[in-house]
């Protein structure tokens, strides 16, 4: 079933199919997203908001949709697919880093609303997970420019996230944990997934700020980086 999560309409018919063959909505996993990369300098308002648009607002759009069904069933359960960068930030991706401290923030916060109406809210924080992504992120013009003063820092840490990727986890390490997540009885709020996750959640607890920004700036800067 096609579903945009940027255009209400689809959005609203796809949950309106849905709703009208299976009578009901147990579960939502909101997965859509993409990474958009760059200094800030070098990214358009457009390109952040496009970026909001899906990340986050898309996420907010199908949430609604879905809502009043799971209000009405006094049951279900939303899994929002966060990050690792939900909860840390990396150099030159703030677009989408951002992105995801909203999603982390809007579902701890609902997570509050929705207990009453015995809703439950997940949250996914993968690592690097070898899928698509890497294809599908959005680097802007400017900063492919060698021209751009970020151009050579940029380049380098591009270099590194893909090669992460690359050697990722395999998606269904994710898939799993958010299958665990929707058919346990009292779920957590949070769940890392991917063999990098919980280690590097760990570690930014652990870690004052001043601390954790070298230990990035020391795994950013190795000779394999
Ligand atoms: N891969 C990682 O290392 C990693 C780590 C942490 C978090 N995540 C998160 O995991 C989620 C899935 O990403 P992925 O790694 O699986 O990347 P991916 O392979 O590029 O998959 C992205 C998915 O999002 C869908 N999508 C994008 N825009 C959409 C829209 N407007 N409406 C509906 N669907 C849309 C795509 O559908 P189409 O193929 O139909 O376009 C695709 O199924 C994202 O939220 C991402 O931020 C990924």
């Amino acid at each position: 079933m096609k579903l945009d999560v940027t255009d209400e309409k689809s959005v609203n018919d796809a949950i309106k199919n849905i709703r009208s063959d299976a009578g009901r909505i147990d579960v939502l996993v909101n997965n859509a997203g993409y990474g958009l990369g760059g200094a800030l300098e070098d990214v358009s308002m457009n390109e952040i908001r496009a970026q909001f648009e899906t990340n986050v607002f898309g996420l907010i759009r199908v949430t609604q949709a879905v809502l009043p069904t799971m209000r009405e069933q006094k049951s279900g359960i939303i899994v929002n697919i966060s990050s690792i960068g939900g909860k840390m930030a990396l150099p030159y991706f703030s677009p989408y880093i951002s992105t995801k401290f909203a999603v982390e923030g809007l579902s701890e916060s609902i997570a509050y609303d929705l207990e009453p109406f015995g809703i439950k809210v997940v949250l996914i924080e993968p690592g690097a997970i070898k899928t698509n992504f890497d294809s599908g992120m959005v680097m802007p013009a400017k900063s492919l420019d060698s021209g751009s003063p970020y151009f050579k820092n940029m380049q380098q840490v591009l270099g590194l996230m893909n090669s992460m990727l690359q050697n990722g986890s395999l998606p269904d390490k994710v898939a799993k944990v958010v299958l665990d997540a929707v058919t346990s009885q009292s779920p957590n709020l949070r769940y890392t997934a991917g063999d990098d996750a919980a280690f590097l959640v760990q570690k930014r607890k652990e870690l004052s700020d001043p601390e954790f920004k070298k230990f990035v700036s020391e795994f950013l800067s190795k000779p394999s980086a």
